[in-house]
């Protein structure tokens, strides 16, 4: 069962990203339950790599499409995506040399992040990029 609950104001109007968000919000999913039942460093780092591998892609498509666009919030919006990939390092390393130690925090943190992300960057974008994007 999903620990995160989808709510329609998360819905960006952009298909490809909300399917996107929908993935993340999967992975992340897949990272909270390896954290709490205790699967062990390899398997939850696992699970936190993937979420990052899948984020950072989806980072780079939504910046090609604000792109393409001439997006007037690209900048701010691009540094918030770098905000988060840098915490996400600081996370990541905290947890390489200390585990278990990190492992709900950076779980809580990558849930806020995004799902904040999502509500007050993201859906901001909806109108210009509907038509935009690698579709
Ligand atoms: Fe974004």
């Amino acid at each position: 069962m999903a620990v995160i609950k989808w709510r329609e104001g998360y819905n960006t109007g952009v298909a490809q990203f909300d399917n996107d968000h929908h993935k993340i919000v999967e992975l992340i999913d897949l990272m909270y339950m390896a954290i709490r039942d205790k699967s062990g460093k390899e398997v939850i780092e696992k699970a936190c790599n993937d979420v990052l591998a899948y984020t950072g892609y989806h980072f780079d498509n939504e910046e090609k499409a604000m792109q393409a666009v001439a997006y007037a919030e690209m900048a701010e919006h691009v540094a918030e995506h770098s905000r988060l990939k840098a915490e996400a390092l600081r996370f990541q390393e905290i947890i390489s040399s200390n585990f278990p130690e990190g492992t709900n925090e950076f779980y809580r943190f990558l849930r806020d992040w995004l799902l904040n992300h999502i509500q007050d960057c993201d859906k901001k974008y909806g109108p210009y990029l509907q038509d935009g994007g690698d579709k």
